[in-house]
């Protein structure tokens, strides 16, 4: 018998009204209270949302709060975390969980220690269309999946983000901004990296704000904005994955996987939904399979959009005394391969990994509309 958990979030900005907006469609969690350095930002959120804004102290201690989402800035989420665990609370993290294996690992000692679940987004690969893609490779109808192709490329964040600098720095950049959805989405298909190498570039040393209101103003690159690593899966499937903000256009689709019975055509891994395409050997056919799957239906304008499914996966998980999909042992080998590409961009090495994990169970559309209020 599951019962409600109640949920606080820490870090009122952007992305915070999407998981208050979207919490109550989901089945086991009740939004309550919500906090962040800046007070005003939390009342300002609380107000729109009916919630209740805390001193982030009183939402550390509130009794009716059982899981913390933190929604704070990547370079932030690993002391947030650790809080909230220190405090007694679940935690679920956005992306990136952490910027370093070593924060993971402690995240993981201190949870264990404390009998609390940790989960980290992004849950976008719950999302119907990367389920369909999912059981497609179960179903073996594709054959074993020998390599593939992912492609997240674009011109950058400068013109449209009002503050990029961030997004250039260490921690930023386009493997640890959005990589989590790339390479968790590649991690549930195919199941855990073996092994990385990786050429990596910056196309400029500084970057030109052209949004508002610092349009004009130049911003330093620390990072590398361009990235193109191989991945080497413990299945034995190899897949060639180029991340930059250094592209103006391009033709490539955003993840092609290659069987000996045929090819799938994923789509883009930042969304819930999408086509997803198959060929028999070289022809395309159906799926072939019913595909209702509650997470591929449009509720969000033109995007299927169930962020915080993740959340809600984990607060049944807790409930139920079983695994949650988001979890740490998975967020958490997403890290390595990704910190492991950026070393492997540097040094020019082939780099063994050192963290494994099992694949999420995949969501079917009844265990899908099992989450849903
Ligand atoms: N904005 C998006 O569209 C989007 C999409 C997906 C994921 N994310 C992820 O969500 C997270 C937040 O992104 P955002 O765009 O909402 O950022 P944001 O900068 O708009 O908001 C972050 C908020 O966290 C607060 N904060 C920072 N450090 C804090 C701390 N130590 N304690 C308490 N509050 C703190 C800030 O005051 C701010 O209100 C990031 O990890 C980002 O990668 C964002």
């Amino acid at each position: 018998m599951s019962k409600t958990l109640g949920i606080g979030v820490l870090g009122c900005g952007n992305i915070s009204a999407a998981y208050m907006r979207l919490a109550p469609i989901f089945r086991g969690i009740e939004m309550r209270a919500c906090a962040d350095l800046n007070l005003d930002a939390a009342k300002a959120r609380a107000a729109e949302f009916g919630l209740r804004a805390d001193t982030i102290g009183q939402l550390l201690a509130a009794e009716d709060i059982d899981v913390i989402v933190n929604l704070t800035v990547p370079a932030a989420h690993f002391d947030v975390s650790l809080q909230c665990l220190e405090a007694g609370k679940h935690v679920y993290s956005e992306k990136p969980f952490v910027l370093s294996l070593e924060e993971g690992q402690k995240l993981a000692e201190k949870a264990a220690a404390k009998g609390l679940r940790v989960g980290s987004a992004p849950d976008t690969f719950m999302g119907g269309a990367h389920q369909l893609a999912r059981h497609l490779i179960d179903s073996g109808r594709l054959g074993k999946i020998s390599s593939g192709t992912c492609f997240v490329q674009s011109p950058g964040m400068e013109m449209w983000h009002p503050n990029p600098d961030f997004f250039f720095q260490p921690g930023g950049g386009p493997i640890l901004d959005l990589g989590p959805y790339y390479i968790s989405n590649l991690v549930q298909l195919l199941g855990p990296v073996k092994r990385v190498t990786a050429m990596s570039m910056s196309a400029q040393a500084e970057r030109t704000i052209t949004s508002q209101p610092r349009y004009g103003e130049k911003i330093p690159v620390g990072t590398p904005t361009t990235i193109h690593a191989i991945l080497q899966f413990h299945s034995g499937a190899q897949v060639t994955y180029c991340a930059s903000w250094d592209v103006w256009q391009h033709g490539h689709a955003p993840m092609e996987l290659y069987g000996a019975e045929g090819t799938l055509h994923v789509p883009d891994p930042n969304f819930f939904g999408g086509e997803v395409r198959m060929t028999q050997k070289a022809a395309f056919t159906s799926a072939g399979v019913a595909w209702d799957h509650p997470f591929a239906r449009t509720n969000d304008g033109v995007n299927a959009n169930y962020r915080a499914a993740g959340l809600a996966d984990m607060a049944l998980a807790i409930t139920e005394g079983r695994a949650h999909r988001c979890s740490l042992e998975f967020s958490l080998h997403v890290v390595d391969v990704m910190t492991s590409i950026l070393v492997a961009g540097e040094t020019g090495q082939v780099l063994d990994l050192t963290t494994t994990c099992e694949r999420p169970e995949a969501l079917s559309p009844e265990a899908a509309q099992g989450l849903l209020a």
